[in-house]
């Protein structure tokens, strides 16, 4: 199937509290651990986020690596609120600097880099390259790159079916906001193009019926 885009931003309140108060404690805890096993040792250091939304992967990863401090970029204002209401709660702010920037921007900060993650983001981008773009300018000979988000199905049909079988009782925005990811999100093919054009030499994997990660040296 063809590739149909979805907004870039989710930046109403009301569209950032439906997706913070979603159950991704599934996908999510398994999300640290699929990275645990690729980066291969403790995190220490600062971790970049991009597209960090509400939070929920940032504080488990803060949780895994209580060495680690991080950097959590996003356009929407009310996803950053919600991150940092989030942070305060688990007593996690200390080690939390949130940055509102719209990728591409100047304005992400600079830093040594351990880790540039992101989750979720690069089926938002109408531009996928800006996502590559920032790697390549932010990431020094030591970041590891670690980027997750859904595959394209095959049709329209297999994404009304992953949508029913995974969904659950989840309500009716949420699963329609799962539908249209699924249908915006890449393949692997697309993927390997995208890095080839951006000359960056970094694994694809698909992980599951519907995920896939891309990591490696960001130089
Ligand atoms: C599906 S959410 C993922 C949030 C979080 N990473 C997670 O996995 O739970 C995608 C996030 O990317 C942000 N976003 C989308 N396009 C962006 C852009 N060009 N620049 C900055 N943030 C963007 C959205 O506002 C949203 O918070």
């Amino acid at each position: 199937m063809k590739r149909i885009p979805e907004p870039e931003l989710m930046d109403t309140m009301e569209q950032a509290e439906a997706y913070d108060q979603a159950d991704f404690s599934e996908p999510h805890g398994k999300r640290v651990e699929l990275f645990a096993e690729r980066y291969g040792h403790a995190v220490t250091g600062a971790v970049l986020d991009l597209g960090c939304g509400s939070g929920d992967i940032l504080e488990r990863f803060a949780k895994k690596f209580p060495k680690a401090h991080f950097v959590g970029v996003d356009g929407s204002e009310p996803m950053l609120e919600l991150s940092r209401r989030r942070m305060q709660k688990a007593g996690l702010s200390s080690r939390m600097n949130f940055v509102r920037s719209f990728i591409p921007s100047p304005d992400i900060p600079k830093q040594d880099y351990s880790v540039i993650m992101s989750h979720s983001l690069l089926h938002h981008l109408h531009e996928p390259k800006v996502l590559w773009d920032t790697v390549k300018q932010v990431a020094n000979e030591n970041t590891f790159v670690f980027v997750a988000d859904l595959r394209r199905p095959d049709s329209e049909k297999d994404v009304a079916r992953i949508v029913d079988e995974l969904s659950g009782d989840e309500p009716e925005v949420l699963k329609q906001d799962f539908y249209n990811s699924l249908c915006a999100a890449f393949t692997a093919d697309e993927i390997r193009s995208q890095l080839k054009q951006a000359g960056l030499k970094l694994e694809v994997e698909e992980v599951g019926d519907i995920h896939i990660l891309v990591y490696g040296a960001g130089k």
